[in-house]
């Protein structure tokens, strides 16, 4: 279905290609703790070790209340079986490995004068464990080495699970993200806006989120999947 009236901004932030320093921690910071996706399994939603996937969620209050943003988590891509094995025994590729408690800065923040503009939505952080952009839906199974590429699903199962509890009948909802979350925003902006009401006003920002396989001015190929490699 289409909502044409909703008007989606995406907003490029090209100022770095470099994968995000976009949060840091600060004095007086707020600590979200880990919610796993239950029902992800059902989906078969699961990051690249067979872990479940999960967010962390700060409720709204006041004015923000039935406000939603939603933040996808950064931190390059792995580039092929090699990589993707070793990425799934690292917090980059299994939930059971990430810290459960997140520090909550920057637009998460709920401090009002730092952040001014969210700070008393609802806002959401999910967790990258796919090693894709939030984007494949496949898996690798030689027998000895299981892998799953289902990044897909797991934003499926993250918003599923997100709707009811308000994200489905919020009054305005932003997608965002940084670097590989960057680029999930933008993959994921039109699906996002559809899972929403007419009545809802929705937008997706993509912060660093634009990679090009290309020459880089000193001449050295730049494959975009590598470059946000440095994620950690
Ligand atoms: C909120 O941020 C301001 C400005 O950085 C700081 O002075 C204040 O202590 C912070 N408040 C809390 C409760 O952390
Ligand atoms: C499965 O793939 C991994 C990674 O490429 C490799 O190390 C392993 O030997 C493979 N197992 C089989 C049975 O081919
Ligand atoms: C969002 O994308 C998924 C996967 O392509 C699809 O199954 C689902 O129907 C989409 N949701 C909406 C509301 O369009």
């Amino acid at each position: 279905m289409e909502h044409e009236h909703v008007v989606m901004t995406i907003v490029f932030v090209v100022t770095t290609l470099l994968t995000c320093a976009c949060m840091s921690a600060s004095d007086g910071r707020l600590l979200v703790n880990m919610t796993l996706v239950r029902n992800a399994g059902s989906l078969g939603a699961y990051c690249l070790d067979g872990s479940l996937p999960a967010y962390h969620i700060h409720l709204g209050f006041g004015a923000g209340a039935n406000n939603w943003l939603l933040q996808f988590e950064g931190g390059g891509w792995c580039n092929d079986i090699e990589s993707c094995a070793e990425r799934a025994q690292t917090r980059r590729g299994s939930t059971r490995l990430m810290t459960k408690l997140e520090t909550f800065s920057g637009i998460l923040s709920n401090n009002a004068s730092r952040n001014p503009d969210f700070y008393n939505w609802n806002r959401v952080k999910l967790r990258y464990c796919d090693g894709g952009s939030f984007a494949g839906d496949s898996k690798f199974d030689n027998g000895t080495l299981l892998l799953y590429f289902r990044g897909q699903r797991i934003w499926q199962a993250i918003i599923e699970d997100l709707l009811p509890k308000g994200l489905g009948s919020a009054d305005k909802a932003l997608l965002s993200g940084c670097s590989a979350g960057g680029l999930a925003s933008y993959l994921h902006c039109n699906n996002f806006s559809n899972y929403l009401p007419d009545t809802t006003a929705v937008k997706c920002l993509g912060d660093a989120g634009f990679f090009m396989d290309s020459y880089a001015i000193n001449f050295l190929y730049i494959q975009g999947g590598k470059m946000g490699g440095s994620g950690n």
